[in-house]
């Protein structure tokens, strides 16, 4: 995952509740979601969201009034989108984020879904995938949401994914953060390595000291596994389900590499 620009964004045995076959879903996803606000701000995606959301709009036929998420998270994007759009339906996979997004973001429609599979039987002018679709590990995975997003953008809208990385961006990284809260505080440390460059995935491994209410502190460890594809796949991936490609380079000066590979799918009228 990414963290949020000053925060992250992707295990523990202890708990394992599955995110797909052979993979289990990311603590920070699951027993310590709670703890998501106090490390990743919402209020540092503000510069981000807004640019992502200007190209989605110039990406659309017409003035986009309807937006999903897939992937959404806590909803640190979606607190500062919403209020450009009519309504937005934020669609995760873990409970746990989804009840931290429904604080941030109460007037949001809140599904629980998997962005592989969901079908929600309705279109949206807007579909936004951002650091989430680094959990897609295989291009069966990666096709399957491309698909899932395909399937929800109505004719003359456009789609944005946002991967933290394409293979050719990929470079292994040691990052720090963490914020205070009103009664707990986080400090994490997300090592990005890569056992392997020949496959489709990479490693986070972070290492979180959580100091709780009572003033005692807690030291856990979380690894994430997450997908990275050439961009020459995204491209045949998002051709393949009918859209029409455009590569954007999202500047993102808190992050390595200093750009970030943007895709937008436009989906004909
Ligand atoms: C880094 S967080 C997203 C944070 C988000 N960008 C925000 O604004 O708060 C990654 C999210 O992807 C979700 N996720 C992982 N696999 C998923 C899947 N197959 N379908 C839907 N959501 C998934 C996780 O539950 C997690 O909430």
């Amino acid at each position: 995952m990414g963290v949020s620009r000053k925060g992250p964004g992707p295990s523990a045995r202890r708990r394992s509740r599955r995110a797909g076959p052979g993979v289990s879903a990311p603590r920070l996803y699951d027993d310590l979601s709670s703890w998501w606000p106090i490390l990743s701000d919402p209020a540092d995606y503000a510069p981000e969201a807004m640019r992502h959301r200007k190209s989605l709009v110039a990406a659309c036929a017409r003035r986009p009034r309807t937006l999903l998420e897939l992937g959404s998270g806590g909803g640190n994007n979606a607190v500062h989108m919403k209020r450009h759009f009519r309504s937005s339906t934020l669609v995760d996979i873990s409970p746990g984020m989804l009840a931290v997004s429904r604080k941030l973001n109460p007037e949001c429609e809140h599904v629980q879904g998997d962005m592989r599979t969901v079908r929600l039987g309705r279109t949206f002018d807007a579909v936004f995938v951002h650091d989430a679709i680094g959990y897609m590990t295989t291009e069966k995975d990666l096709a399957a949401a491309i698909e899932t997003v395909h399937v929800h953008t109505a004719p003359g809208g456009a789609a944005l994914f946002v991967p933290d990385y394409v293979r050719e961006t990929f470079e292994p990284a040691a990052q720090h953060g963490g914020h205070d809260g009103n009664n707990r505080a986080l400090r994490y440390l997300m090592w990005t390595w890569d056992p392997d460059r020949r496959d489709t995935t990479y490693r986070l491994d972070f290492a979180y000291l959580l100091r709780h209410p009572d003033g005692t502190v807690t030291a856990e460890h979380d690894r994430h596994t997450l997908g990275v594809f050439p961009r020459a796949t995204w491209k045949r991936l998002l051709a393949r389900a009918g859209f029409k490609v455009k590569v954007l380079l999202d500047p993102e000066p808190d992050l390595e590499p200093s750009a970030r590979v943007v895709f937008v799918g436009k989906k004909p009228q």
